[in-house]
């Protein structure tokens, strides 16, 4: 069988990407921290995927037991590298917390791959590598490295050195999926994103209020260039992008090399767009107010998806209704996340 190493597999993308990578017949195995996630993902991955997963409690920056991790797993032919810290504000606050985490997991991850002659990889990168976009749609010519914050340029930081190691040595095959905005959950209900504390971003925080934990979104700016003001971006379903991950596998397995691919479905939403939405799919009314534009926040992003399409013979499926609807399914389900 196939084994694919999934660094921070206990997260949000990574629950589902394991979930898919198990349906298509992977072996999984899961490394993480629990930094911002809990082991009780882990039976409801099993639960999905229909088999069992070979979980490690392990610091991707520890670089004894990222070794002792490889050493004792020996079928590890790929690695999907999820583990990060994400939160961009925190990001500001503590930039060298950001660098040492996001940065010190990735030099650790490929030292170990090197050693034990692991070739293939995929990485998590984001469109915020693009910054704030000359043109839309975003393809992936676009200039890189220009993110006004630690958590993003930690991201261009670990590209170029996935690139320079890519140049080193060329049996590496290395795929960097700069993902848009991942939104929705497994239709099943049985997992989804699951913050701790306030939520940074629009879907949880909408999906919190719809639920009653919250009283009520807060639109960040009404008086953006855009059609009704607010922002714009390109929401992507979880379970396409966890696809996008299984075919960004196959690709490495027949190609060597660094190749950059955006995952995003070519679309864009606003908050009001995605307010509408989702009480459409919910049947709840979400209250809101307008509030000042956040920080560091550009008015519209969304992706050329069209080398996803040529390179890996993938593209996104569900629209906007299916994203709410199975965010929604979740969170209803699941209103404290996996302590229910
Ligand atoms: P997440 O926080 O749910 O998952 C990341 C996982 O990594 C968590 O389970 C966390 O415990 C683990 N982790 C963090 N540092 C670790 C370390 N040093 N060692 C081991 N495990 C560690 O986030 P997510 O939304 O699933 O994102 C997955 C990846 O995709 C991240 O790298 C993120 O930066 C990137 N990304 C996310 C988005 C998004 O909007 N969700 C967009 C673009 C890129
Ligand atoms: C979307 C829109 C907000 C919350 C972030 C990271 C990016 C990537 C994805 C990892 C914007 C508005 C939000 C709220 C609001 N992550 N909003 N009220 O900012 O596009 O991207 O997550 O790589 O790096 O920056 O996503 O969901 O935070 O915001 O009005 O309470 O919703 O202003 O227009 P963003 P988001």
């Amino acid at each position: 069988m196939n084994t694919v190493l999934l660094t921070g597999g206990a997260g949000y993308i990574g629950s589902h990407t394991a979930v898919c990578l198990m349906r298509c017949g992977y072996g999984v195995i899961i490394a993480d921290n629990l930094i911002n996630s809990v082991r009780e993902v882990i039976p409801r991955i099993e639960e999905l995927g229909g088999r069992a997963v070979r979980f490690h409690e392990v610091d991707m920056c520890d670089e004894r037991a990222v070794e002792e991790l490889f050493s004792a797993s020996p079928d590890i032919g790929s690695v999907i590298h999820f583990a990060g810290l994400k939160c961009v504000p925190e990001s500001v606050r503590e930039p060298l917390r950001y660098y040492q985490n996001n940065l010190g997991a990735t030099v650790t991850l490929m030292q170990a791959m090197q050693r034990h002659g692991v070739k293939r990889l995929v990485f998590s990168s984001s469109a915020t590598v693009y910054g704030d976009p000359e043109t839309v749609p975003i393809s992936e010519t676009a200039p890189v490295g220009g993110c006004t914050n630690a958590y993003g340029r930690s991201k261009y930081i670990s590209e170029c050195i996935m690139q320079d190691a890519c140049k080193a040595d060329a049996e590496l095959s290395v795929v960097l999926l700069r993902y848009f905005n991942p939104i929705g959950a497994d239709e099943s209900g049985r997992i989804g994103e699951n913050p701790f504390g306030v939520p940074n971003n629009l879907l949880p925080y909408v999906a919190q209020v719809a639920v009653g934990r919250r009283e009520k979104l807060f639109v960040n700016g009404n008086d953006y260039p855009t059609p009704d003001g607010t922002g714009v971006r390109d929401y992507i379903h979880v379970t396409d992008l966890a696809r996008g991950h299984e075919r960004a596998l196959r690709y490495t397995e027949a190609h060597k090399g660094c190749e950059a691919i955006n995952l995003g479905t070519g679309k864009g939403a606003s908050v009001l767009d995605v307010v509408r939405e989702f009480s459409n799919a919910s049947g709840v009314d979400i209250p809101f107010e307008f509030a000042p534009r956040r920080p560091g926040d550009i008015a519209v992003c969304y992706a050329d998806p069209r080398k996803a399409w040529e390179l890996l013979g993938w593209k996104a499926e569900k629209d906007l209704h299916d994203m709410c609807l199975d965010t929604w399914r979740w969170q209803s389900a699941n209103p404290n996340g996996y302590t229910d």
